[in-house]
């Protein structure tokens, strides 16, 4: 059986992993390549030569095919671009940044183009750009996310009637049951990102997939909406913000205490205090790091056993 997904991008499952800084690097990527799925190299916290290699590197552990996730913020986006096109990278997902921008280019070179998108709006602007596909990534994601609060359940079914190119859904996915929610709720695929972070080949700290796994329902929150909204777990970094906005914070303050390299200092370097961690909500149903390949069983296990009488319950 093959889908709109699985045609697309040439791949087993319509399961794609997400781009992720600090996590997603050629060993994450590859692995889910393995799997069936579609890894993604998560170039947002690369230099361009650091990219190159895990491009590389990613080509030796995997001949399926895998893509690269370019959040369009990106200061050094050319190099990128670049070396995705001389290294012939089959599949690009552009993130936070207009899609009018890169889809031409890229697609002239016959990469295949994704856009993820928090809203309908942004959704359709995206489909007129030409992108072949879309993410609609709902508010309980983690990392940078939309500023109105749109759920996974209420957006993809919104996307879904308006548009009419494959839709992913993403935000609050880890497991089985929910990969199959999303794709009732009119997605042909799903991004998964919380969840991958918490395994062997995710490249961030051992103490922050440790963190993950202890994070629980209500620990994480949407914060920072004035700079680029991001879902942080409320650690002392996280509390210090909050205190922040309680004095009334200017947007110029935010930045200053925000500074640089937060993202890296907690996710990659493992300082659970100062750095910023980012992950979903989601987060609360992952309950122990595992392989990727133990990850794909469970989902796999899960959907395979599903019984689907809910019809029967509501006959007349
Ligand atoms: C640690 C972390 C880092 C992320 N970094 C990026 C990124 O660099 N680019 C991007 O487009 N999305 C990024 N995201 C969002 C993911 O690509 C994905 O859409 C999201 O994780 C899906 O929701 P989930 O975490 O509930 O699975 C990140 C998410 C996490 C958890």
């Amino acid at each position: 059986m093959t889908n709109k997904i699985t045609n697309l991008f040439k791949i087993q499952y319509p399961v794609v992993q997400a781009g992720m800084i600090w996590n997603s690097g050629w060993k994450l990527a590859s692995a889910v390549s393995n799997c069936g799925g579609l890894g993604l190299i998560g170039a947002g916290s690369m230099y361009p030569d650091i990219l190159k290699e895990h491009i590389l590197k990613c080509k030796n552990a995997t001949n399926k095919p895998f893509g690269v996730n370019l959040p369009m913020l990106y200061p050094d986006i050319d190099s990128h671009i670049q070396t995705i096109i001389e290294e012939k990278v089959p599949v690009v997902f552009t993130s936070a940044g207009n899609p009018k921008t890169w889809t031409e280019t890229l697609k002239k070179e016959g990469i295949t183009v994704v856009h993820v998108v928090s809203s309908a709006k942004f959704a359709m602007k995206a489909q007129d750009a030409g992108v072949d596909a879309i993410v609609a990534e709902g508010f309980e994601a983690g990392g940078h996310n939309g500023r109105d609060e749109t759920t996974t359940f209420c957006l993809v079914p919104d996307v879904k009637r308006k548009i009419n190119i494959p839709l992913i859904a993403a935000g609050g996915i880890a497991t089985g049951k929910q990969i199959i929610a999303a794709m009732v709720l009119g997605a042909d695929g799903v991004q998964i990102g919380s969840r991958f972070a918490a395994t062997f080949e995710s490249s961030s700290h051992d103490l922050f997939k440790k963190v993950i796994v202890d994070t629980k329902e209500g620990d994480t929150h949407l914060t920072l909406k004035e700079l680029a909204p991001v879902r942080l777990i409320k650690n002392e970094f996280y509390n210090e913000i909050q205190k922040a906005y309680l004095n009334g914070a200017s947007r110029e303050e935010l930045i200053q205490l925000l500074g640089r390299a937060r993202a890296k200092k907690g996710m990659f370097e493992g300082d659970l205090i100062e750095g910023e961690l980012e992950i979903g909500q989601v987060a609360s149903l992952i309950d122990e790091i595992k392989s990727v390949k133990e990850v794909f069983d469970d989902i796999l296990l899960e959907i395979r056993n599903l019984e689907f009488n809910y019809s029967d319950i509501f006959k007349s």
